[in-house]
């Protein structure tokens, strides 16, 4: 497959539900467009920018300049699979550990389960539209595993390299999908969503997991270069959702653009799967995963 990405109208979700499913199926990503309304989007925004508002960045940074600086990164990683966390831009700092820009073009991503302790993504994340979304592309019992807004600020916001999100978000057998929504417009200049159509089909390139002593690590499970050169750019305007495959592999290019580039992310995962214990991701004790 060449050019553009499966695209369909959010209309399709009731329409072409076996459309979807098969594009789904073929490409390991497609893109629905107009999912949310301009002004849902401008809610979450609006929600996201509290939240940024009122984190405490200068207590965050006291934590991380500590001799455990490694140690207090990885709790506060580990942890926030059942928390609403916030992680700062790796270019935030200036060589005297002075913030470069404002606290709002800082922060790289909060997370994880703000589909579970934050009301306005909660009510966005667990909607009947969101549910038709996920039938249409085959789940039959969904479970929302992780959300993240993803700020990726203007000149700041940071490159992520090609991966697999079932790299991160493993269950057996596989069944982790991301729904990507856009809540700026996103171009290859501000750095959009980039896809290698059909590749979902290849292995699983690597596992991220907990370690036994403490702290994560990489396994390799399999050297199979992506075909690099099949990629193809997922723009998207205000609004729309892109949804792909757990083995989908996909990447987005640095924002050095003027323009913001937020979205929001929700991973979920089937509910008969098994979800090993040596994932990075768990909850807390008393707050299961829920589905619709
Ligand atoms: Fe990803």
């Amino acid at each position: 497959m060449t050019g553009a990405l499966p695209t369909f109208s959010v209309a399709s979700l009731d329409e072409d539900a076996a459309g979807i499913r098969a594009a789904f199926d073929e490409a390991g990503v497609v893109i629905l467009k107009g999912f949310a309304t301009r002004e849902a989007c401008a809610a979450l925004k609006t929600r996201a920018f509290e939240l940024v508002d009122g984190f405490d960045i200068d207590a965050h940074r006291t934590v991380f300049s500590t001799t455990t600086q490694a140690h207090a990164a990885d709790a506060h990683f580990l942890n926030s699979g059942g928390a609403i966390s916030f992680f700062l831009e790796e270019e935030a700092y200036d060589a005297n550990g002075n913030l470069k820009h404002g606290k709002r073009q800082s922060i790289n991503k909060i997370g994880h389960a703000l589909h579970d302790l934050d009301p306005v993504f909660s009510a966005f994340s667990h909607s009947r539209k969101m549910e038709a979304a996920a039938r249409a592309v085959g789940f039959d019992a969904p479970l929302l595993l992780q959300s993240m807004v993803i700020l990726k600020p203007p000149s700041i916001g940071g490159e992520v390299t090609c991966h697999q999100d079932s790299t991160f978000l493993y269950t057996e057998p596989e069944s982790c999908v991301g729904f990507w929504l856009a809540i700026d417009e996103a171009t290859l200049e501000n750095g959009c969503m980039e896809f290698i159509p059909g590749e979902h089909r290849g292995p699983l390139r690597r596992l991220f997991r907990r370690k036994d002593g403490g702290g994560t690590e990489f396994i390799e499970l399999s050297d199979a270069p992506y075909t690099e050169e099949r990629r193809v750019a997922a723009p998207a305007g205000v609004g729309d959702l892109v949804i792909f495959a757990g083995r989908a592999p996909h990447m987005s290019r640095a924002n050095r653009s003027d323009r913001p580039r937020m979205a929001y992310t929700l991973h979920m995962i089937d509910a008969r799967a098994r979800y090993p214990a040596f994932n990075w991701l768990q909850r807390p004790e008393g707050m299961p995963l829920r589905g619709f």
